[in-house]
């Protein structure tokens, strides 16, 4: 099929290279010592792809007919994939998020109440999309969401995915210093600076890096509590498990209070937090 050999040539370039089926066969370039696909994906999230809509849906029927056959596989970061999540409607998606009851756990508008639901607003449309479609063929667990998912279609994903995205996102907490972690990493554990994948700069690369800055702290820090205890698989190359596993749950938790809004318990002491 045309469109089977324009993604598997798609998935070299980008890096959907650990996705079962016929690409399970192509080897991974990051374990050859090749540059790390994600950055390569830099222009292609901003150029106008020559892909037509009737591919672009092919793929993304042919993607969740698979999920829902229970033929897991990683989310297909073709060109394809890009140009549908890039085709979601923001009004459409404000719509589907008030019909699908999203806004009852997280807002109105993409913050919720408590500090257990993530904050969904201003996030990247591509790292929504892929998550929401991680709930559907579970490679994301939650029950709450999978039941939530379970009835989406790719349209009202990619929409709301959009409309996500068109949101203010919530501050994130004022601080004088930034942990070294965040900043440098600790290169005697091999471990990367925060900075170097979550920025303004490499998130863009990086379509399926989300932004960390001003999300709701206990959810921050149960999701990475999540990654290093293996609740959480659902990140590509297990880029997030690898980090998270060499962190100390006190690591975690400064790293949370850095990054996160305010609580939504001291949301009145606005003016003279000095710390
Ligand atoms: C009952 C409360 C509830 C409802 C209703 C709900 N969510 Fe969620 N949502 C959550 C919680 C809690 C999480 C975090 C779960 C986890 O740890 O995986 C989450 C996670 C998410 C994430 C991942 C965010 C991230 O930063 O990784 C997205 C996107 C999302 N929800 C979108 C939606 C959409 C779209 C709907 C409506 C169709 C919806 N949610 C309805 C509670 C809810
Ligand atoms: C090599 C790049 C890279 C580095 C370095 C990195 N991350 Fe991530 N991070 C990612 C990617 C990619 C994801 C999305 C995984 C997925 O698809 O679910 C992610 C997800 C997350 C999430 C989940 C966000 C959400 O809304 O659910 C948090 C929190 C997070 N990272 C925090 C950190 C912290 C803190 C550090 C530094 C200790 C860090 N990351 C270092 C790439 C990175």
């Amino acid at each position: 099929m045309k469109y089977l050999k324009y993604a598997v040539i798609a998935s070299l370039l980008i890096g959907n290279v650990e996705a079962a089926g016929p690409m399970g066969m192509i080897p991974n370039p990051m374990k050859m010592g090749m540059p790390d696909p994600m950055n390569m994906m830099h222009d292609l999230m901003n150029r106008t792809f020559d892909v037509n809509d009737a591919d672009s849906q092919l793929m993304m029927d042919e993607a969740m007919k698979m999920a829902e056959q229970g033929n897991v596989m990683e989310f297909p970061w073709t060109r394809y994939a890009i140009a549908y999540v890039n085709s979601g409607d923001p009004a459409a998606g404000a719509k589907a998020h008030k019909k699908l009851k999203c806004h009852k756990c997280h807002g109105n508008e993409g913050i919720g109440e408590d500090d257990d639901s993530p904050s969904v607003a201003g996030q990247i449309s591509a790292y929504t999309f892929k998550q929401l479609y991680d709930y559907k063929v579970g490679l994301r667990k939650d029950k709450d969401m999978q039941k939530k998912v379970r009835k989406m279609t790719a349209k009202q994903m990619a929409d709301v995915s959009a409309y996500y995205a068109s949101l203010q996102r919530e501050e994130k907490i004022k601080s004088d210093t930034i942990p070294h972690l965040a900043k440098n990493g600790d290169r005697s554990r091999f471990l990367f600076a925060c900075e170097k994948c979550h920025n303004e700069k490499s998130m863009k690369r990086g379509l399926q890096t989300p932004i960390i800055e001003g999300q709701k702290i206990g959810y921050m820090t149960d999701t990475m509590m999540a990654f290093k205890e293996g609740d959480r698989e659902n990140d590509h190359y297990r880029v997030m498990a690898k980090i998270a596993g060499k962190l100390s749950d006190e690591e975690i938790e400064a790293l949370a209070e850095y990054y996160a809004a305010k609580p939504a318990d001291d949301e009145d002491e606005d003016e003279d937090d000095d710390d």
